[in-house]
Order: structure tokens, then C-alpha cells, then sequence
């Protein structure tokens, strides 16, 4: 398909993808795969597709052109789901060159072990292709070392590979022809499950590419539809969520066995509401945790609560602490709750976890012996209250 003179799309649908990075991501609305293709004196393709697809890819490409034509491929990421075709691509085209950033070259090459033809590029550097030219730019850890965007000058196409990228598939390739409350829940949800811990990288990266005084009529990622319409108001988002402001919301992540905890939980959402705040609660047994972590994302407080078992926490709350570790949230508070029948190390731990995250705890914990009694729940309603005051008072 093509999307502007000369610059066709490659890519792959993939309707029924519901887990990405083997089942680390959810991925409700599946993705797609985009590889663009450019015609001009030089023939060149910017990325591929996951490898189940490459037959697929091989067939896009070859209702444009003879794949043999291809002088250069360029691999902004060496992530399987962008650079998996690598190896189909290059069997057709041995001799054509590869180009990369300089970390990209040690992991396409640790990808696939050939030895093939690279040329590594850095900021700056720029390729003529005939009418039009390749400018790189290196984006080191959005999202990983090798990160790199490619911009066409002349048809002022900026190729950023994993940012701006949404897991969407659609029927369309353009961000005017789709849903945008659909395409915003699924830009943020990657944003905040796979971009939140680079934000000052992407926060330095945005004033970068701007100095450059880029014109910019599309921005082509390499999943989800192309930014055509006003393709700069998904950069302004990205430094709205980059700067980590959160809504004055919280979110309750609990787990439970008899269902005390849940009524603990309950109480603390209860707290919350009478004081105006909007509480989303969440029982992490049954809950998408990438979801969650989106509403994460978005708000001021973060409560966990679990009950005690084998002297730590119900194993089903680890994930979702794990990935508040890792993603490293900015400007959150938190509080936990859980009951316990004999040990009770649950509150604890998890207000030992958050303090390790940075994310000061606001109000002493409430554990409840066996089954909360109403003055228990009453302390769960108190914290909820309190951490609703310190949501409103920042
Ligand atoms: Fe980092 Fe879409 O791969």
C-alpha cells in the first residue's frame, strides 16, 4: 500500500496476537508489524516483520517490486518482532547493506549470526538515495541500546520503529481512519508498560528531534496505524506522559483467599470515594496486569493489599510489584493493607517493596486478624480517606 510517493507499506496485520514478549504483554487488540518500502534510485527497505510473517512480508514486497532489487535494508531495532525477516530478506539479497546504529550491529549480529554486509550509522548521518535521503538518528533505550529512527527527507516521513507505536490492529493504516479513544487506550498502555522508565530519555529525545527542525508530515512507527493527521499530537503526548503528572485517581491491586482482603479493599476504595477520589480496584488473580499497570501509570496513589501466606504474600501480587519496580513510576504514593491469621508479614513487606520503588508510604498499614471486623474496616475507610487527602493536597 502505498502511503506517500515513491514510500509503500510492508507490513503484516496480526489480528490474533493477544500476548507479545512471549506472554509478558497483553495485547487485547492484537498488532501489526510495519516495514516500509521505498522506491527511488536505491530500493530500500526500513525493517521487517516478526518471522512467522515473512513469507507475507516477502509477498508485500514483491507486489511493488522484485525483492532482488533491494540495494539497503535498514534494522532501526534488532527486536525479533521488527528484524525476525532479517535472515528471509537477506537470503534473497546477499550482497545488499544492512544499516544500523552502532549497538545495532553487535545485536542483529547476536540475533542471527551472519555476517552480513553493515554499515552503522549514528545522529546525523544521512544516506541519498536519489530524489530523497535517509537521516539517522540513534535512540538509545527507547527502548533498547540499539534503538534508532530513520527520517526521509523529501517526503518528510520520520520512521521512530518502537516509539509512538501502538499494538492495534486495524484495517486501516492511518490515524485518521480509526477509533482515537481505541488508539489512545493503546498508545498509553504501551507507553506505560514499556516506555515509563526511559520518560527523561524520551522527555530529551523529543527537544532533540524537534531542534532539528524536521519537517514532519508523517510519523510511521512500526506497530499500529501511521500518524497522518496532525502527526505531531502524538509527540506532544508522549512528553505530557513522559513528564509522569499523574491524575489525582488511585488504584487498589489486591489479592485474596476468603475474601477478607477484598472487603478490606473494598473499604479503602469506600475511604477514597467519600473524599471525592476516583479509586479503580483491582483483584490481580483474575485482573490484566498490563492493564493495571496503565491505570497505574495514570495515578497518584497505588494501594496493595494481601493477605499473609507462608510468611510472605499471596504469590499472584508479586507481578504486579515486580513490574512497579522495574518500571520505575515517578510522583506515586502508596499504602498496603492484608489480613493474616497467625505470622502477618504481608503489610510489611509490601510497604518495604514500595519504599524500595520510591514511592513514600503515605499512612500506616491496616492488617486484619482472620476475618476484618467493622472497626478494621473502619481503619481500611480511615486509610483511604487520609491517602485521599494526601492525593488532593499535591
Ligand atoms: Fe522493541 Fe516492537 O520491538
Amino acid at each position: 500500500m502505498e502511503i506517500a510517493k515513491g514510500v509503500y507499506w510492508v507490513g503484516v496485520v496480526d489480528w490474533g496476537l493477544r500476548h507479545f514478549h512471549g506472554h509478558e504483554l497483553s495485547t487485547h487488540r492484537g498488532s501489526t508489524y510495519n516495514a516500509y518500502l521505498i522506491i527511488d534510485e536505491k530500493i530500500v527497505l526500513v525493517d521487517t516483520v516478526w518471522n512467522p510473517f515473512q513469507d507475507q512480508l516477502l509477498r508485500n514486497i514483491s507486489a511493488v517490486i522484485d525483492p532482488s532489487k533491494i540495494d539497503l535494508v535498514v534494522a532501526n531495532h534488532s527486536e525479533s518482532d521488527h528484524s525476525g525477516s532479517l535472515p528471509a530478506v537477506m537470503r534473497r539479497i546477499p550482497n545488499a547493506t544492512v544499516v544500523v546504529s552502532k549497538r545495532g550491529e553487535e545485536s542483529v549480529e547476536g540475533h542471527y549470526h551472519q555476517a552480513w554486509n553493515f554499515k552503522s550509522v549514528k545522529t546525523g548521518d544521512r544516506i541519498s538515495i536519489g530524489e530523497n535521503e535517509l537521516v539517522f538518528i540513534e535512540a538509545p533505550m527507547l527502548h533498547w541500546p540499539d534503538s534508532m529512527f530513520t527520517y526521509l527527507a523529501g517526503r518528510n516521513i520520520l520512521m521512530p520503529n518502537d516509539a509512538f507505536g501502538q499494538h492495534y490492529a486495524t484495517s486501516f493504516r492511518f490515524n485518521d481512519q480509526v477509533h482515537r479513544e481505541e488508539l489512545y487506550e493503546e498508545a498509553i498502555k504501551y507507553y506505560a508498560n514499556i516506555l515509563t522508565p526511559f520518560s527523561a530519555l524520551v522527555l530529551k529525545k523529543i527537544d532533540e528531534v524537534l531542534a532539528l527542525g524536521l519537517p514532519v508530515d508523517m510519523i510511521a512507527p512500526s506497530h499500529g496505524v501511521i500518524w497522518r493527521r496532525d502527526p505531531l499530537q502524538i509527540v506532544t503526548k508522549y512528553r505530557e506522559w513522559a513528564s509522569q503528572v499523574p491524575e489525582k485517581s488511585a488504584v487498589v491491586a489486591y489479592d485474596t483467599m476468603w475474601e477478607g482482603t477484598r472487603r478490606m479493599a473494598e473499604a479503602v476504595g469506600n475511604g477514597m470515594a467519600a473524599e471525592g477520589i476516583p479509586c479503580k480496584i483491582f483483584h490481580m488473580a483474575v485482573s490484566d496486569r498490563n492493564d493495571v499497570i496503565t491505570e497505574i501509570f495514570k495515578s497518584r496513589a497505588v494501594v496493595i493489599g494481601s493477605p499473609t501466606l507462608n510468611q510472605g504474600l499471596l504469590p499472584t501480587i508479586a507481578p504486579i510489584l515486580e513490574d512497579i519496580r522495574g518500571l520505575r513510576f515517578q510522583n506515586k504514593i502508596g499504602a498496603a493493607f492484608g489480613t493474616y491469621g497467625w505470622s502477618g508479614e504481608s503489610v510489611k513487606l509490601i510497604e518495604e517493596h514500595l519504599t524500595r520503588c520510591k514511592i513514600p508510604v503515605v499512612c500506616p498499614g491496616v492488617r486484619a486478624k482472620w476475618q476484618p471486623k467493622p472497626a478494621d474496616l473502619e481503619n481500611c475507610e480511615k486509610m483511604g480517606r487520609e491517602i485521599a487527602a494526601a492525593v488532593k493536597s499535591t
